[in-house]
């Protein structure tokens, strides 16, 4: 196994390893990609205060999220298409996160179905909706979910359309993909993932296509969400979604107070700072930037996670710090997963648990909840900077 130290060595693996349409596929941000790179540029900006002589045995990084202690306050975030990154990659993915103590998320456009993930897990994973303009299908699923034991429903709510991805245009993205010269060119040096491929029935949109009637093309994921995503989903239909499911929920996709404060009035039980890891609004703020107004808004209400541009424990650590109670990663692990499958995910998750423990321990500190703003120097108006 190559010696990984961080998750840029998983990332260059995966692009080294995965066809170059699934690696764009993850790799790209919405039109210009601003929001793209300022997701972890901003994260460079903020830098830590060491803190020396302090007691720093019977240290751990284990935190809550829902309630649940975890090995740390870090959930794999849905990803759609997860296993054309890697034959089966979602339950890979499910099956990492549960040996390790933290949760995953199944997102809809999935390729393994929440029955697939099910079958080959046994701690309950979490389950992302994108709701249909089919009521009868978001209810079916919902059951499904209930049926296969999810224990709480990730409501995606910035993502009624798709912001464009220039990449996957230019490439013509599809699952599976098809066969032009250039695919077949691409392949020949990806042979391991054709191999692995070959092996496994598992490669449509596992939630949806049998599901729900489409004509047309069913292997684009453009096709599907321009055809069939519900752009009437408004507070009011979330509220219903949320009355439906009866359980856990988490609304994910909030980037200001005012959003924040209509999600907790909702009564969801956590809402994720997120945009979408800048594959969506191409022009929006960091999340990382706008979580402190966020936390002050509605922290007392509700649970306060974020994503978007998490790249190391030092990240996870400085989005803590700043107020959020966990946080979801999603490149981080697919990078692991392109990279090696269900070991590079457990290697990823790995990595991420070693830097939060030593840049804690360097910080003086010995658990994510005693965190705070004095362990970190932030630049004047970094918050402010932008009304
Ligand atoms: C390739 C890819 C596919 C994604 N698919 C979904 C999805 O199906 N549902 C969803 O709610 N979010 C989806 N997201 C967003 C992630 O859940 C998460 O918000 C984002 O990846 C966080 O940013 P990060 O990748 O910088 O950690 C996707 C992200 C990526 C990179």
């Amino acid at each position: 196994m190559p010696v990984i130290t961080c998750i840029d060595d998983l990332k260059r693996l995966h692009k080294r390893r995965t066809p170059k349409m699934f690696y764009d596929y993850a790799e790209s941000g919405s039109y210009t990609e601003q929001t793209f790179r300022e997701n972890t540029t901003d994260f460079a900006q903020i830098r830590l205060n060491q803190k020396v002589a302090v007691d720093l045995t019977g240290r751990s990084t284990a935190g809550p999220m829902l309630g649940e202690n975890r090995a740390m306050p870090v959930a794999l975030a849905p990803v759609g298409l997860t296993g054309m990154q890697r034959a089966d990659g979602e339950i890979k993915a499910a099956k990492a996160a549960e040996k390790f103590g933290v949760p995953y998320t199944l997102s809809t456009m999935s390729v393994c179905s929440i029955e697939d993930v099910a079958e080959h897990t046994s701690a309950p994973f979490w389950f992302q909706i994108y709701t249909l303009t089919d009521d009868d299908y978001n209810r079916r699923v919902l059951e499904r979910a209930r049926a296969a034991g999810c224990s709480a429903l990730v409501i995606t709510v910035d993502l009624q359309l798709l912001g464009q991805r220039h990449k996957d245009l230019k490439n013509g993205l599809t699952t599976p993909p098809k066969l032009t010269p250039a695919v077949l060119a691409d392949l020949a040096t990806k042979w391991r993932w054709g191999l692995e491929m070959l092996q496994t029935k598992r490669r449509f949109f596992g939630n949806i296509v049998g599901h729900v009637e489409m004509e047309g093309d069913t292997s684009s994921l453009a096709a599907w969400t321009a055809a069939k995503f519900d752009q009437r989903l408004d507070w009011d239909r979330i509220k219903h979604l949320m009355d439906m499911w009866g359980g856990k929920v988490i609304l994910k996709g909030i980037l200001n107070p005012e959003d924040a404060e209509l999600a907790a009035a909702t009564g969801a039980d956590a809402i994720v700072v997120s945009n979408h890891g800048g594959r969506q609004l191409d022009g929006a703020l960091s999340s990382l930037r706008v979580l402190p107004s966020i936390v002050q808004a509605v922290g007392n209400k509700t649970e306060v996670w974020m994503d978007s541009g998490i790249r190391s424990g030092q990240d996870v650590l400085k989005a803590l710090a700043l107020g959020a109670k966990g946080v979801m990663i999603g490149r981080a692990y697919i990078h692991g997963l392109g990279a090696m499958g269900e070991p590079g995910v457990t290697r990823a998750l790995e990595v991420i648990q070693k830097e939060l423990d030593t840049t804690m321990a360097l910080c003086g500190e010995t658990t994510p909840a005693a965190l705070g703003r004095h362990n970190l120097l932030v630049p004047k108006d970094f918050f402010d900077s932008y009304s």
